[in-house]
């Protein structure tokens, strides 16, 4: 009988649950046995599984986080860790494994490959969305959601005080998070990495927009594009306003997966098992125009997804 294995690693992404649940759900049907790693890549290093049955994944489609647990694993980027890992898979006869997670946990699954023969198939999830070759991420939208409501309640605190409010948002090294954060929320500022901003103009956008009787204003700044309670001091002396500062941190990986996240977590888990079945390449599954792609590895680890800063500019038009 084939064999397939599943990890998640890294961040956990809500969604993941539901990937799990779909790779089970179309594996088994098919004649696939599923093993479920552990606490993700230290559970193949540590040879630590559960067969994972039909009923196993009941009841989890609306859950957060993820049952098979996750975990950064410094073992598993090192060449000690890796033979480790390939010896678990060759003891249980794994012939596939699939790894939930996102760039990162993509290039520790690449040494994996070419370390073991294994095939490998990548599901991207993160609440970063960045992964090249796929336009959204499992747990993205969720993310953006989380995101969006806890500016709606800041939006009330800020109106009826008259302040500046500055919102971290994470996003790692990469501003997709912020951007649509910030174009949904109506924030008058959006701060992503990829697009440098100083100091000044930020200041002067506040001041305009309060000559424009608007009387409080929301800065979204992704995590990765500098220090957010530096930026806030600098407004606050440079305007003159009062100024707060809310880090949403790891409120945005929690809580039930929005639809779309569950509906993407089926596709991409129901997408890499038939992909399985069709030839043996280790690829990443994606969604690209609406529909599902499928890109090598390396190509995935390698390249460099960009941002739509037209939406940057959208956000700015309609913040006037
Ligand atoms: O990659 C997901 C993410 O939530 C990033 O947005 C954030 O920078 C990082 O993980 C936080 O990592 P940790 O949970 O290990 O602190």
């Amino acid at each position: 009988m084939r064999k397939i294995g599943v990890v998640t690693s890294g961040g956990d992404a809500p969604g993941m649950n539901a990937a799990i649940r779909a790779i089970v759900r179309t594996a088994i049907p098919k004649g696939f046995e599923v093993l479920g790693f552990m606490r993700g890549f230290t559970g193949l290093v540590n040879d630590e599984a559960k067969l994972l049955g039909l009923r196993a994944v009941g009841g989890i489609v609306h859950l957060g986080g993820t049952i098979l647990r996750t975990e950064r694993c410094p073992e598993f980027m090192t060449e000690e860790g890796i033979k480790k890992a390939s010896k678990a898979l060759e003891r249980r006869s794994v012939n596939t494994l699939i790894v939930i997670g996102g760039d990162g946990s993509f290039r520790g699954a690449l040494n994996l490959h070419k370390a073991s023969g294994v095939q490998v198939v990548g599901i991207p999830a993160t609440i970063d969305n960045d992964v090249a070759g796929t336009e959204t991420t499992i747990g993205f939208d969720t993310a953006v959601n989380t995101a969006v409501e806890a500016i709606d309640k800041i939006r009330d605190t800020a109106m009826s005080h008259g302040r500046v409010f500055v919102v971290e948002v994470m996003g790692r090294k990469r501003g997709f998070l912020a951007l649509e954060v910030g174009l949904t929320a109506g924030a008058e500022v959006i701060l992503v990495p990829e697009v440098e901003r100083d100091i000044n103009s930020v200041c002067e956008t506040i001041i305009r927009s309060r000559k424009k009787e608007k009387g409080y204003s929301i800065v979204v700044v992704a995590e990765g594009f500098g220090d957010s309670s530096k930026i806030s001091r600098e407004i606050a002396q440079r305007t003159g306003f009062e100024v707060r500062l809310t880090i949403l941190g790891h409120i945005q990986r929690g809580g039930p997966p929005t639809a779309r996240s569950r509906l993407i977590a089926s596709l991409f888990g129901s997408y890499a098992v038939k992909k399985i079945l069709e030839d043996d390449k280790s690829v990443v599954v994606g969604l690209q125009n609406g529909r599902i792609n499928f890109n090598s590895l390396e190509f995935v680890t390698t390249q460099w997804k960009p941002l739509d800063t037209e939406l940057l500019h959208l956000a700015e038009e309609l913040a006037v």
